[in-house]
């Protein structure tokens, strides 16, 4: 989808619809909106009618369509919801519910009146790249195996009109950038969303290789082969019971903008498919588990991010690949594996795979590339769907700066993420009695941060994030519903605006 700016009036440009905000009316107050003037008069006081018959409230969601009398195209109110609670994400999802409300209803091109989306706390800065953000995304759907398309809305302009049409160019520049970001994640989206048949780790390795190629980034796969010679064990026993599909690490590399200096490593989860292993999960919801590769794919989405954008540290994306299944082949639980950095791990249940991989990628890029900071995405454990749903990505870290920087990136980007605590307690409970460490607890407490502990040991004292989107990484038709209309139903692509937002903005160490 295309997103442009326009300085005309929204109601003179003749989109099939054009959309204005309307806010939640105050209990005892039935004053028509003075912003709803223009539409108003378009309507030739259709809309001025249904306030008075309170069809149209303002409470969120709430779309109202009115067919213009001079018969060019529809007028569309959205609701934004009390004045007191109006924030940007309350205009991104604004956006997303307007594009996907005329999915099938013969609207192509939508314009948004900029003027009724500015109001209170939220500028005309905010306003649009927001109104950006919630049209592309709310407007993304995975359409590969559709033979056939209800057909949706395909260009938005956001309209000035005079109120700010001085502010054209700077206005435009922030159009521009937001919609960059967002075409990355649209991209991203379509690779998490391949099923694990399609999306093997070596087709995720030829992914990288190709973006690679596109911007003159380096990148280095290993194979088995190569896995094996540098002591990967963890993603070799993970991998060790899919015939077909053997596992690959992926280390992508892009140098980083004018200033040099920072290095920033992005590690990611990539299990193509997570079965369990021999400890198989339950029929029920398994086929959400090819969704289990999004953290390697968010790292696939971030890269190209930060080459498009130009950020200035340097980035290394590390992805860890294996297909989870069991066979004959397949590790055991009590088998014990050697991660690259030399550190021992008992496996307790092949389930908690993705613990192992990440030893390798984690042990690896700190050892090669010494980075500054180094973040991990994984869609780690059950346990912080249960602690935090699936809107909310659980953070853990041993840095308060990168924690805080990535909590600053979170509040910008509308990617939610909680800081969660990591101490003694959960580095106690993942010792082993005959290894380094055990990849599962004895007691079932605090499952998100038992994980992270784990990770904590391939870090050693280099400044480490964890971010565990279980949940958010993806929406199934259930839980959909309770979701922002700009995650559609399958991946989300979470992590790569969060991430690419710090990339872009976090002042270097020092
Ligand atoms: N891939 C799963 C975690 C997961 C659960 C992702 C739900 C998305 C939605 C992970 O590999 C896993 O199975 N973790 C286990 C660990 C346990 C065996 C220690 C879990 O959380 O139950
Ligand atoms: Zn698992
Ligand atoms: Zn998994």
């Amino acid at each position: 989808m295309k997103v442009q700016v326009d300085r005309r009036d929204g109601l003179t440009a003749a989109a099939d619809i054009t959309a204005s905000g309307v806010f939640e009316r105050p209990e005892k107050d039935d004053t028509f909106p003075r912003t709803l003037q223009k539409e108003d008069e378009a309507t030739r006081g259709l809309i001025k009618a249904a306030w008075a018959r309170k069809e149209v409230k303002g409470k969120r969601k709430e779309l109202t369509v009115f067919h213009r009398p001079d018969g060019k195209g529809r007028i569309a109110l959205i609701g934004l919801g009390p004045h007191a609670k109006y924030t940007p994400d309350v205009v991104r999802r604004a956006a997303a519910e307007v594009v996907r409300g005329f999915k099938g209803k013969g609207a192509r091109t939508v314009a948004f009146r900029l003027g009724s989306f500015v109001v209170d706390n939220v500028r005309s800065e905010a306003a649009v790249a927001a109104l950006t953000d919630g049209a592309i995304l709310g407007n993304y759907e995975f359409q590969k195996y559709k033979s056939t398309s209800e057909g949706g809305v395909e260009d938005a302009s956001i309209h000035l009109g005079e109120e700010f049409s001085r502010d054209e160019a700077a206005l435009k520049k922030i159009v521009n950038d937001q919609a960059t970001i967002d075409d990355v994640v649209v991209w991203t989206r379509d690779i998490a969303n391949l099923p694990a048949d399609t999306a093997s780790p070596e087709r995720l390795a030829e992914e990288a290789v190709a973006l690679g190629k596109e911007f003159g980034l380096k990148v280095s796969v290993f194979d088995e082969k190569k896995l094996a010679e540098m002591g990967c064990g963890g993603i070799l026993a993970v991998g060790s019971g899919s015939s077909g599909h053997p596992p690959r690490m992926v280390v992508l590399e892009y140098p980083g903008g004018a200033r040099r200096g920072r290095t920033v490593a992005v590690v990611g989860k990539g299990i193509t498919f997570d079965s369990g292993g021999i400890s198989i999960k339950p029929a029920m919801s398994m086929q959400e588990m090819k969704f289990d590769k999004s953290g390697a794919v968010a790292v696939l989405g971030i890269l190209r991010a930060a080459a498009t954008l130009k950020v200035p540290p340097r980035v290394i994306g590390v992805m860890c690949c294996a297909e989870n299944v069991p066979s004959g082949t397949s590790y055991r639980p009590g088998d014990v594996v050697r991660s690259f950095n030399g550190k021992t791990i008992e496996v307790i249940n092949t389930d908690a795979e993705g613990r192992v991989v990440l030893s390798d990628g984690l042990g690896y890029v700190v050892k090669q590339y010494r980075p500054d900071e180094v973040i991990d995405l994984a869609t780690l454990t059950g346990a912080q769907v249960v602690s935090l749903g699936d809107d909310t990505a659980g953070l853990v870290s041993n840095d308060e700066k990168l924690a805080q920087g990535l909590l600053l990136a979170s509040a910008a980007t509308g990617e939610p993420v909680w800081h969660m605590p990591l101490t003694d307690y959960h580095r106690e409970l993942v010792k082993s009695e005959i290894a380094d460490v055990r990849n599962s607890t004895e007691i079932a407490v605090a499952g998100m941060l038992t994980a992270a502990a784990f990770l904590e040991t391939f870090v050693g004292t280099t400044p480490w994030a964890h971010l565990d989107i279980a949940g958010p990484a993806y929406t199934t038709a259930k839980t959909r519903k309770y979701q922002p209309a700009y995650q559609n139903i399958g991946a989300t692509a979470f992590g790569v605006r969060l991430v690419t937002r710090y990339l872009e903005t976090a002042p270097p160490r020092g």
